[in-house]
């Protein structure tokens, strides 16, 4: 499928378009993103296409969600391949601000939204403020866009959580959608980080699904000893040249740890390889 996409840089003329679909009481659905598209993000499309009368695709590499010594400055950019991409996937809409756009005081300066607990654990604790500016954006894109739907990936299953949780304890008035993670051919996560594996690295990287599925296996098969077997993975991740940040089984509803009546689990690891800090999560019943 292939139809008119509008572009816009700036929130006027972004309020403008997105003002004559509100009069025609069009359901609008935003799927915000860094760019660097891939078939994960395309299928985020496909949903909100599915789900609302007018699909928005945000295009900004956040600075505030990355810290210092992070990848913001390398991140890949490629807006007129992703905007070709957003074409076929079924697009109406393209935003893709400038940083001064979005931040218009120094960043020393900005408001940022903080969800303590939630926000503090796995992924934040090894990148302190990541979620803090993951949070910001994704309200700010909320407020500026205004739509009634959200979709997201759930590869970022933490993240995920987070915007579910700020949606609610700020009283946004929008419904946020996952979308189940989509996957190589051998299992290996779609994320645009994978650009930086080496071929040999990327032999290795399925091996992180893997790990995860047999520790999802064995505790839907009623192991309870938790500890030996995360260390157990974490050690098999280490032995094939990954260097773990963390892997570790939490409820899936808040990532708490999980207590012995807890059913919803999901079970989330975050490791490095060559230059690639992978994340990947399977959430699993037992
Ligand atoms: O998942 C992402 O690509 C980003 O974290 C998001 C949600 C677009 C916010 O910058």
């Amino acid at each position: 499928m292939s139809r008119t996409m509008v572009r816009v840089e700036t929130i006027p003329a972004l309020r403008r378009t997105l003002g004559e679909w509100r009069l025609r009481d069009e359901r609008i659905a935003l799927v915000p993103t860094m760019g660097n598209l891939h078939a994960g993000h395309l299928q985020l499309v496909r949903r909100a296409r599915e789900i609302g009368d007018r699909v928005v695709v945000s295009i900004f590499v956040n600075p505030t969600q990355f810290g210092e010594g992070e990848d913001f400055g390398a991140y890949p950019r490629t807006l007129e391949e992703d905007a070709q991409a957003l074409k076929g996937a079924g697009a109406d809409l393209l935003f893709s601000p400038s940083v001064a756009e979005v931040y218009r005081r120094p960043q020393e300066q900005l408001s940022l939204i903080h969800l303590p607990g939630i926000s503090e654990m796995l992924c934040g604790a090894s990148r302190p403020g990541h979620f803090d500016g993951v949070a910001t954006v994704v309200c700010k894109l909320f407020n500026m866009v205004q739509p009634g739907l959200a979709v997201f990936g759930e590869k970022d299953f933490q993240q995920l959580l987070v915007i579910r949780r700020m949606t609610e304890d700020l009283d946004l008035p929008v419904e946020i959608v996952g979308v189940p993670t989509v996957r190589e051919k051998d299992g290996l996560a779609m994320s645009s980080r994978n650009a930086y594996l080496r071929p040999e690295e990327r032999k290795i990287a399925p091996n992180l699904h893997r790990i995860l599925r047999e520790v999802a296996d064995k505790v839907r098969a009623g192991e309870g000893n938790l500890v030996g077997l995360k260390s157990i993975a974490r050690a098999e991740l280490t032995e094939l040249g990954f260097r773990p940040d963390y892997l570790e089984i939490r409820r899936a509803a808040d990532l708490a740890p999980p207590k012995p009546e807890d059913r919803r689990l999901v079970v989330l690891a975050a490791a490095h390889l060559g230059r690639a800090r992978l994340i990947d999560n399977l959430p699993f019943r037992r």
